[in-house]
């Protein structure tokens, strides 16, 4: 068999451990296979480049950050604008799919690259895929590959700030990654002991944040931490229709804009950004990394495909692409870890209380 693989969409940590996984499984499994890299993601599909892999450069890349293989953005909105040639990315992807005489893609990616790959499994491409990003926003699966090394860099910004914050008495906001879910910045919040935890899924009034800081104050802890998501907004916000928002740029520096101009104490903003991106997966994801891998080398070895590898309780299972595509995978508000940290008296700023 030939396989190609590739990645896309915004790096994390795990996605090289993830191609080794899948490789291994496969050279192990059928020891003929052909595998080749496609560079840059969807990218290298578009324009039909990739090079054959050589076994040996599977090894060694457990723990390394990045991809191997690069990585790019490119939109599921733009795969069906015609070019001068009068062709789509979609049918170009086709072409180049058959052009090299793949019999299945292996592809690593969050939302957009799932909704593309579904595309792709529709229009007759056999693909397996592998739930990545830092998100933790794959609809079908508990956990996405990348999301326990994010919250162990976005937890230790908070462990660093919190000291800081103690001996200066000031007020910290945090903003986490996380695009339009909480999922990150309400783990990080949790294990680094945030006062304040904001999220998309939970639109905040100011107001409350700033009774919590005027409690603890007033209970003697001269500092607050706030971990707020980039997606975070406030109610007044939420309440207008979307096209009438008007959105921050950065969700952190907006509220301690607002905070500092209602409070004596100082207020600092700390954006961790891409690092929480970088550097090598935890021994957690390097686990579900090489599990969904050897998953997904059993779906190709089967020729079971249109399929993404998920975990489960403590299970790797498979989801039907159809099952994926096109959702995402928000926090309950009513979920059992929110119901816990309001009972320790967190607050996600919306003036409610177990
Ligand atoms: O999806 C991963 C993510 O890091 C999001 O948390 C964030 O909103 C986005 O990617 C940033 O994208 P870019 O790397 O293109 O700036």
């Amino acid at each position: 068999m030939k396989i190609g693989m590739l990645t896309s969409g915004g790096d994390c940590q795990g996605l090289n451990a993830t191609l080794r996984g899948v490789a291994k499984t496969l050279y192990n499994l059928m020891p003929n296979v052909e595998i080749y890299g496609i560079i840059d993601g969807y990218k290298g599909l578009i324009e039909g480049t990739w090079r054959k892999m050589d076994r040996s450069e599977f090894s060694g890349i457990l723990r390394r950050g990045g991809t191997i293989l690069g990585s790019s953005r490119q939109p599921f909105k733009a795969m069906r604008e015609i070019n001068e040639n009068n062709e789509d990315k979609l049918s170009l992807m086709i072409k180049n799919y058959k052009k090299g005489g793949f019999d299945a893609l292996v592809i690593l990616g969050g939302n957009g690259t799932h909704k593309s790959a579904h595309m792709l499994s529709k229009n007759g491409v056999n693909v397996v895929t592998l739930p990545k990003t830092i998100d933790n926003d794959v609809y079908g699966t508990d956990m996405t590959f990348g999301f326990d090394s994010a919250l162990e860099k976005a937890t230790s910004v908070i462990d660093a700030i919190h000291t800081t914050a103690a001996a200066h008495g000031r007020i910290f906001v945090i903003e986490v990654m996380g695009h339009k879910v909480g999922w990150l910045t309400l783990y990080a919040g949790f294990a680094g002991g945030a006062d304040v935890i904001l999220i998309p899924e939970i639109p905040y009034e100011v107001d409350a944040v700033f009774e919590v800081i005027e409690k603890r104050n007033a209970n003697g802890s001269n500092f607050s931490i706030i971990a707020i998501a980039e997606g975070a907004i406030t109610a007044q916000e939420s309440a207008l229709p979307k096209k009438e928002r008007n959105i921050p740029p950065s969700s952190g520096a907006y509220l301690a804009n607002v905070l500092n101009n209602r409070l004596e104490q100082d207020v600092r903003v700390v954006v961790p950004g891409h690092f929480q991106r970088g550097g090598e997966p935890t021994p957690t994801d390097r686990v579900l990394c090489s599990r969904l891998g050897a998953k997904a080398g059993e779906l190709i070895r089967d020729k079971k495909f249109g399929r993404m590898v998920a975990f489960r309780g403590n299970t790797i299972i498979t989801v039907p692409l159809d099952d994926v595509a096109g959702k995402l995978k928000y926090v309950p508000h009513d979920c059992d870890m929110i119901r816990e940290a309001r009972l320790m008296g967190i607050s996600f700023g919306d003036n409610r209380a177990e």
